[in-house]
Protein backbone atom coordinates (compact mmCIF):
# COMPACT_ATOMS: atom_id res chain seq x y z
CA UNK A 1 0.00 0.00 0.00
CA UNK A 2 2.83 2.45 0.81
CA UNK A 3 5.19 2.16 -2.30
CA UNK A 4 2.87 4.53 -4.36
CA UNK A 5 3.41 5.28 -8.23
CA UNK A 6 1.65 6.82 -10.22
CA UNK A 7 0.85 4.79 -13.54
CA UNK A 8 2.29 6.35 -16.52
CA UNK A 9 0.44 8.71 -18.90
CA UNK A 10 -2.89 9.70 -16.54
CA UNK A 11 -4.70 12.76 -17.32
CA UNK A 12 -4.24 15.14 -14.59
CA UNK A 13 -7.95 14.39 -13.05
CA UNK A 14 -6.50 10.56 -13.04
CA UNK A 15 -3.85 11.50 -11.34
CA UNK A 16 -5.52 13.39 -9.03
CA UNK A 17 -7.68 10.54 -8.63
CA UNK A 18 -5.51 7.79 -8.15
CA UNK A 19 -3.47 10.08 -5.81
CA UNK A 20 -6.77 10.99 -3.33
CA UNK A 21 -7.08 7.53 -2.99
CA UNK A 22 -3.96 6.71 -2.14
CA UNK A 23 -4.23 9.16 0.37
CA UNK A 24 -7.65 8.28 2.16
CA UNK A 25 -5.48 4.64 2.15
CA UNK A 26 -2.81 6.33 3.82
CA UNK A 27 -5.06 8.62 6.26
CA UNK A 28 -7.16 5.45 6.90
CA UNK A 29 -7.43 5.15 11.06
CA UNK A 30 -4.71 7.28 11.78
CA UNK A 31 -6.01 10.69 13.37
CA UNK A 32 -2.30 12.25 14.05
CA UNK A 33 -2.04 15.17 12.31
CA UNK A 34 1.26 15.23 11.74
CA UNK A 35 1.70 12.30 10.47
CA UNK A 36 -0.65 12.23 8.06
CA UNK A 37 1.02 15.64 7.03
CA UNK A 38 4.21 14.51 6.52
CA UNK A 39 2.67 11.78 4.77
CA UNK A 40 0.87 13.80 2.61
CA UNK A 41 3.49 15.74 1.49
CA UNK A 42 5.74 12.63 0.55
CA UNK A 43 2.48 11.24 -1.53
CA UNK A 44 2.47 14.62 -3.48
CA UNK A 45 6.23 15.21 -4.02
CA UNK A 46 6.58 11.53 -5.21
CA UNK A 47 3.24 11.33 -7.72
CA UNK A 48 2.89 15.31 -8.71
CA UNK A 49 5.34 16.02 -11.60
CA UNK A 50 7.57 19.51 -11.94
CA UNK A 51 7.77 20.49 -8.20
CA UNK A 52 10.42 21.64 -6.38
CA UNK A 53 8.85 22.29 -3.01
CA UNK A 54 5.47 21.07 -1.12
CA UNK A 55 4.62 21.52 2.31
CA UNK A 56 2.50 22.94 4.88
CA UNK A 57 2.43 26.10 7.25
CA UNK A 58 0.53 26.06 10.27
CA UNK A 59 -1.45 28.96 11.50
CA UNK A 60 -0.07 29.20 15.20
CA UNK A 61 -0.26 32.69 17.25
CA UNK A 62 -1.97 34.37 14.11
CA UNK A 63 1.25 33.54 12.06
CA UNK A 64 1.90 30.62 9.47
CA UNK A 65 5.02 28.47 10.69
CA UNK A 66 6.52 25.87 8.73
CA UNK A 67 5.43 22.05 8.89
CA UNK A 68 6.38 18.96 7.19
CA UNK A 69 7.50 19.76 3.91
CA UNK A 70 9.72 18.00 0.77
CA UNK A 71 12.43 20.22 -0.66
CA UNK A 72 14.13 22.64 0.58
CA UNK A 73 15.02 24.53 3.45
CA UNK A 74 12.09 26.82 3.64
CA UNK A 75 11.60 30.29 6.04
CA UNK A 76 9.99 29.16 8.81
CA UNK A 77 7.43 32.00 9.49
CA UNK A 78 5.08 34.35 7.36
CA UNK A 79 2.74 36.83 8.72
CA UNK A 80 -1.18 36.73 7.25
CA UNK A 81 -0.90 38.67 4.22
CA UNK A 82 2.69 38.50 3.10
CA UNK A 83 3.76 36.13 0.29
CA UNK A 84 1.42 34.13 -1.59
CA UNK A 85 1.43 31.83 1.54
CA UNK A 86 0.09 34.80 3.75
CA UNK A 87 -2.25 36.15 0.98
CA UNK A 88 -3.95 32.66 0.26
CA UNK A 89 -4.47 32.32 4.14
CA UNK A 90 -6.07 35.86 4.34
CA UNK A 91 -8.05 35.35 1.82
CA UNK A 92 -9.02 31.92 2.48
CA UNK A 93 -9.09 30.83 -1.18
CA UNK A 94 -6.34 29.03 -3.49
CA UNK A 95 -3.97 31.23 -5.15
CA UNK A 96 -2.39 29.94 -8.17
CA UNK A 97 0.51 32.38 -9.14
CA UNK A 98 1.54 31.63 -12.73
CA UNK A 99 4.85 33.78 -12.45
CA UNK A 100 6.50 34.34 -8.85
CA UNK A 101 8.73 37.30 -10.26
CA UNK A 102 5.52 38.85 -11.15
CA UNK A 103 3.78 38.51 -7.55
CA UNK A 104 4.14 41.28 -5.43
CA UNK A 105 5.81 40.66 -2.48
CA UNK A 106 6.45 36.94 -3.23
CA UNK A 107 9.03 35.11 -0.99
CA UNK A 108 11.56 33.31 -2.63
CA UNK A 109 12.89 30.20 -0.44
CA UNK A 110 14.26 28.54 -3.16
CA UNK A 111 15.62 30.69 -6.08
CA UNK A 112 14.67 27.37 -8.93
CA UNK A 113 10.94 28.33 -7.96
CA UNK A 114 8.98 29.42 -11.33
CA UNK A 115 5.11 29.01 -10.13
CA UNK A 116 3.16 28.37 -7.37
CA UNK A 117 0.09 27.07 -5.94
CA UNK A 118 -1.09 27.85 -1.86
CA UNK A 119 -4.66 25.98 -0.96
CA UNK A 120 -5.61 27.22 2.26
CA UNK A 121 -6.57 24.52 5.19
CA UNK A 122 -10.17 25.48 5.63
CA UNK A 123 -12.42 23.29 7.63
CA UNK A 124 -15.89 23.76 8.86
CA UNK A 125 -15.09 27.47 8.94
CA UNK A 126 -11.83 27.59 10.53
CA UNK A 127 -9.08 28.49 9.27
CA UNK A 128 -6.11 25.73 9.83
CA UNK A 129 -3.22 27.11 7.91
CA UNK A 130 -2.05 26.55 4.06
CA UNK A 131 -0.70 23.91 1.75
CA UNK A 132 1.82 25.24 -0.85
CA UNK A 133 3.39 23.72 -3.54
CA UNK A 134 6.22 25.44 -6.21
CA UNK A 135 7.52 24.54 -9.21
CA UNK A 136 10.41 25.50 -11.40
CA UNK A 137 8.23 26.17 -14.19
CA UNK A 138 6.40 29.12 -14.74
CA UNK A 139 2.85 28.06 -15.12
CA UNK A 140 2.79 25.01 -13.91
CA UNK A 141 -0.58 25.24 -12.16
CA UNK A 142 -3.86 25.47 -13.10
CA UNK A 143 -7.57 25.02 -11.82
CA UNK A 144 -7.41 21.25 -12.45
CA UNK A 145 -4.52 21.59 -10.39
CA UNK A 146 -6.75 23.95 -7.23
CA UNK A 147 -9.61 21.39 -7.69
CA UNK A 148 -7.16 18.59 -7.67
CA UNK A 149 -5.58 19.87 -4.11
CA UNK A 150 -8.46 21.13 -2.91
CA UNK A 151 -10.02 17.63 -2.49
CA UNK A 152 -6.71 16.41 -0.89
CA UNK A 153 -6.70 18.38 1.86
CA UNK A 154 -10.11 18.23 2.42
CA UNK A 155 -9.44 13.88 2.82
CA UNK A 156 -6.62 15.20 4.70
CA UNK A 157 -8.35 17.63 6.81
CA UNK A 158 -11.79 15.52 7.64
CA UNK A 159 -9.19 12.49 9.05
CA UNK A 160 -6.60 14.80 10.82
CA UNK A 161 -6.28 15.92 14.49
CA UNK A 162 -4.52 18.95 14.19
CA UNK A 163 -5.46 20.28 17.50
CA UNK A 164 -1.58 20.01 18.71
CA UNK A 165 -0.36 21.48 15.53
CA UNK A 166 -2.19 25.24 15.62
CA UNK A 167 -3.35 27.90 17.91
N1 LIG B 1 6.89 31.41 -1.75
C1 LIG B 1 6.13 31.41 -0.53
C2 LIG B 1 6.99 31.16 0.67
C3 LIG B 1 7.11 29.74 1.05
S1 LIG B 1 8.17 28.89 0.06
O1 LIG B 1 7.74 28.92 -1.33
C4 LIG B 1 8.37 27.37 0.59
C5 LIG B 1 5.37 32.70 -0.38
O2 LIG B 1 5.59 33.65 -1.14
O3 LIG B 1 4.56 32.79 0.54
Amino acid sequence: MHNYKPSSNLSKAALYAELLSQCRAVFAGEPDGLANAANLTALIYDALPNLNWAGFYFLRDKELVLGPFQGKVACVRIALGRGVCGTAAARQETVVVADVHEFPGHIACDSASESEIVVPLLHEGRLYGVLDLDSPHRERFDAEDAQGLKALVEAFLSCSDLSRLVG
